[in-house]
């Protein structure tokens, strides 16, 4: 398959990541159908793209016409069957459950055309974890965005050794098209290059907060001031999710038995009160 006969792209969830990657792909000319078990996150999801077209126009960053062609080519279904069956691409932004995925991909197996591509958005899981129970594992790859997926530019592309060179060549010209820079990944590892990266970050703000060295707010505070990053770790968390923190980390220590690899007691205690960060207006911060 070639890039050009992508035409339409299925967005599998409508939360955090999924309701951005879709508007991104509905912005760069492409059919796009959000599909997600949860009504109330495709409607959210759907006034999220009613509110931020005209404003993008208001501020003079997008021609009306854009913004009316991204409306037109965007649906929302809670019916998979519905918003997969005739895609070319397949994004799958669902939560980090490991379950949930392998029962995903077995079922977008089965519901999208043969020549279809499977991507995972997953933050860590390597796409091998979930191409084996599809026929078509050739066409299985991760194509991992950012949050905010509409102004962050990177697009990690891995190509697992089940990958075949066509998959992550048009996934790599699919990111392109949307107007991102694509990284190619030519062997699997757990986080890819910018998880990683973060991951180590992360372990240390929590390690130095756990000690009682210093507050999520110095710690912050020392990271945007120093090393000139736009969000502290702690800031950062708040935006991605504490609950996906949360997973990634319980989804790890699963997996290595590593008692390193457990989610940091500071994060356990937000995960447990339900503050998730700017989700639920509470996380390492308070927002109104
Ligand atoms: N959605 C869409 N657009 C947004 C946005 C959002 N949530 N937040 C900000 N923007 C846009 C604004 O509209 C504005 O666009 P414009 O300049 O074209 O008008 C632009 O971003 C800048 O916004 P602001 O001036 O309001 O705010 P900042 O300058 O503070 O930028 C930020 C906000 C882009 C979020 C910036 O703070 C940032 O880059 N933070 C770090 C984000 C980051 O590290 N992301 C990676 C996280 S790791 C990850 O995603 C891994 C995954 O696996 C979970």
């Amino acid at each position: 398959m070639k890039v050009e006969e992508i035409k339409k792209i299925c967005v599998i969830g409508a939360g955090n990541m999924g309701h951005q990657i879709s508007l991104c792909a509905a912005l760069a000319g492409y059919k796009v159908s959000c599909t997600d078990i949860s009504e109330e996150m495709l409607r959210k999801a759907e006034d999220f793209a009613r509110t931020y077209l005209p404003e993008r126009v208001a501020k003079g960053k997008m021609k009306q016409e854009q913004a009316a062609m991204a409306l037109e080519n965007l649906s929302f279904s809670s019916n998979l069957e519905e918003a997969a069956g005739d895609a070319d691409f397949v994004i799958e932004a669902a939560v980090e459950k490991i379950d949930i995925k392998r029962k995903l991909f077995a079922d977008l197996d089965r519901i999208t055309p043969s020549h279809a591509i499977l991507a995972t958005n997953s933050s860590f899981i390597v796409s091998s974890k979930v191409a084996d129970v599809t026929k078509r594992p050739e066409k299985i790859c991760n194509m991992h965005f950012f949050n905010p997926a509409l102004v962050m530019k990177l697009v990690e592309v891995v190509q697992g050794s089940h990958t075949s060179q066509e998959t992550a060549q048009v996934t790599m010209d699919l990111a392109a098209k949307l107007g991102k820079t694509g990284v190619w990944l030519k062997k699997e590892i757990y986080g890819f290059l910018v998880n990683r990266i973060l991951a180590a970050l992360n372990h240390e703000a929590m390690f130095l907060a756990d000690m009682g060295i210093a507050g999520p707010e110095e710690i912050d505070l020392a990271v945007t001031n120093a090393l000139g990053h736009p969000m502290g770790p702690f800031r950062l968390m708040d935006f991605t999710g504490i609950d996906l923190a949360y997973y990634i980390g319980m989804e790890r220590y699963q997996d290595t038995h590593d008692p390193g690899d457990k989610p940091s007691p500071i994060l356990v205690e937000k995960y447990a009160k339900g503050e998730y960060g700017v989700k639920t207006k509470k996380g390492f911060y308070t927002y109104d």
